[in-house]
């Protein structure tokens, strides 16, 4: 792992990188046009001045909900997912009680990164999602905020 990592505010600039670091985990991803309406609460993560992930945080009165998280592919595996995400909940306004979020059942890696973190699962949206064949569930998880 770098010792040069930044997070800070996503800008119109970098959008570019940005849908290119959702591209490479999906097809079927966030566009430019999504990114840019969540620029005031979405950040980047930087290494070696290179922008390898974003995380995308919304919040109304005292629930957040985190819209989208994502890694570089090429990037993943080596902690920064864990380190982006724990930066996101620790600038949550201090109103904040409850932090939401959904998760395709399939989504293992994902679903060990929220549990590590207290992520616990508070029901399922059946049939969420779109797949590759048909439809996929989500699951809900929440964390209690400090
Ligand atoms: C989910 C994601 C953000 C995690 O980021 P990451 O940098 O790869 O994760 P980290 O290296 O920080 O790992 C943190 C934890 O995630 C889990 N994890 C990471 N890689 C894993 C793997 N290959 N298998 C199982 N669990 C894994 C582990 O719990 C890990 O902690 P540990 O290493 O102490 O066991 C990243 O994989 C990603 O961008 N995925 C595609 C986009 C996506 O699915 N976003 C979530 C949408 S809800």
């Amino acid at each position: 792992m770098s010792d040069d990592i930044v997070v800070r505010q996503m800008l119109v600039e970098d959008l570019d990188f940005v849908v290119e670091i959702e591209n490479s985990n999906t097809a079927t991803g966030w566009t430019k046009r999504q990114f840019q309406h969540v620029l005031d609460c979405s950040k980047v993560l930087i290494i070696d001045q290179q922008i390898i992930g974003f995380i995308v945080i919304s919040t109304t009165l005292d629930q957040s909900e985190l819209q989208n998280i994502a890694i570089h592919k090429n990037y993943q595996h080596l902690g920064y997912g864990e380190i982006l995400l724990r930066y996101g909940i620790n600038g949550l306004a201090q109103a904040v009680r409850q932090l939401f979020l959904e998760v395709r059942v399939t989504n293992f890696t994902a679903i060990r990164l929220y549990q590590k973190i207290g992520f616990t699962q508070v029901s399922v949206r059946r049939d969420y999602y779109p797949a590759v064949l048909g439809r996929e569930d989500a699951i809900v998880m929440s964390l209690q905020t400090p």
